[in-house]
């Protein structure tokens, strides 16, 4: 950790933890976090879905909800990021406090409930970007919707032809129903008429689709048959979990999604049984509780082409994102691997 975070942090965590988030896109935006760009090698430069990273280590949906800091969040480090989730209105999320620090778990809670300033504004942030990395959309449905799987689409249509790739978001916890949407014959609907609004496009996009990892067995395989039958380009595994499992923070029965460290574990076994299942014919990118190169490489050898995360950083700041992709290569070196893909996998 570099002296000036070691030193910011303490004061960040005593502050309210949205205030903190909304703070930290504020001083990304400022220049006052480092931005020495993406680390990358032989090793690290990798593809996914035809996507071409500079390493495997990216940022996961939700830090910048309204893509208000591209530009110094692809600087900080990461390979790739996602922003969003957008929904096709504008909207206010759930009522305050809906963002838990856990510090002794190492984990937040969060039920934000997809807030953000809605498609239009979204998209217009999208198209006048400084091209400068690989960036993602996270797809969401509006609270009040009467037709959500209508909204992934509009919310593609709309943002689709200004970003990398887009995910398809029916596995967050805090739109009440939402996680439904999961369901063979309704994911189904959703996602073919998502690879067909994508074909539209005059450069087609990758769309990828984000699980749960509260899923069962029975789930998973609708959810691979889905993937197979739609020929999705990647699954995403995992967002948050509404289980609550050996935490010890006082915050831990708050309502909401838990992210990092507890939710390491049991992003892993959701993972290794979706690599199992599809073996080489989906992509995955493995997400819940990666806050080092040694967990980032635990969920390559266990399946995933590349890794996400978000929570490490409320704990480890912006520079675990260059630790963590250098360390993974270092891991990668030791153990013979000439490149990050051929570890993919091999634990199962
Ligand atoms: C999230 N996550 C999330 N995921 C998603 O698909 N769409 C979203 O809008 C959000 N929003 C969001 C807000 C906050 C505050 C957190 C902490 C998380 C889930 C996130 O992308 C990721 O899947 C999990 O947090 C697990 O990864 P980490 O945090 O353990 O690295």
């Amino acid at each position: 950790m570099r002296f000036l975070e070691r030193a910011l942090l303490p004061f960040v965590h005593g502050m309210d933890p949205e205030k903190a988030h909304n703070m930290t896109l504020q001083a990304l935006n400022w220049g006052v976090i480092p931005r020495p760009g993406p680390y990358t090698s032989t090793r690290l430069t990798t593809e996914i879905a035809g996507l071409k990273l500079p390493n495997p280590i990216g940022l996961a949906a939700g830090l910048d909800k309204n893509a208000e800091a591209i530009y110094p969040l692809l600087r900080t480090g990461f390979g790739f990021i996602e922003v969003g989730a957008a929904t096709p209105k504008p909207q206010p999320g759930n009522p305050k406090p809906r963002l838990y620090r856990l510090t002794e778990d190492r984990a937040a809670i969060n039920r934000f409930g997809f807030n953000n300033d809605g498609m239009d504004v979204i998209s217009g942030r999208l198209r006048n970007r400084v091209d400068s990395g690989i960036v993602g959309l996270n797809l969401g449905a509006n609270k009040a919707s009467q037709h959500r799987t209508i909204d992934y689409v509009k919310v593609l249509e709309t943002c689709g032809p200004y970003v990398d790739f887009a995910t398809i978001n029916v596995s967050s916890p805090n739109t009440e129903r939402l996680r439904e949407l999961q369901g063979r014959e309704p994911l189904y609907g959703l996602v073919k008429g998502a690879m067909e609004t994508r074909d539209s496009f005059e450069h087609p996009i990758p769309i990828f689709l984000k699980v749960a990892p509260d899923i069962d067995e029975r789930m998973i395989e609708d959810v691979i048959e889905v993937a197979r039958m739609t020929k999705i380009d990647a699954l995403i595994c995992t967002n948050t979990t509404i289980k609550r499992a050996g935490l010890k923070s006082e915050h831990a029965a708050q309502k909401g999604g838990l992210s990092g460290a507890p939710l390491f574990d049991l992003s892993n076994k959701v993972l290794a049984q979706f690599a199992r299942g599809v073996g080489n014919e989906v992509p995955l990118i493995g997400v819940g509780g990666v806050a080092s190169g040694q967990d980032a490489y635990t969920k390559i050898r266990l399946g995933a082409s590349a890794v996400q995360l978000y929570t490490a950083l409320v704990f480890e700041g912006f520079s675990v994102v260059k630790k963590i992709a250098k360390d993974l290569d270092t891991l990668l070196e030791a153990d013979g691997f000439d490149h990050v893909s051929q570890a993919v996998g091999i634990d199962l």
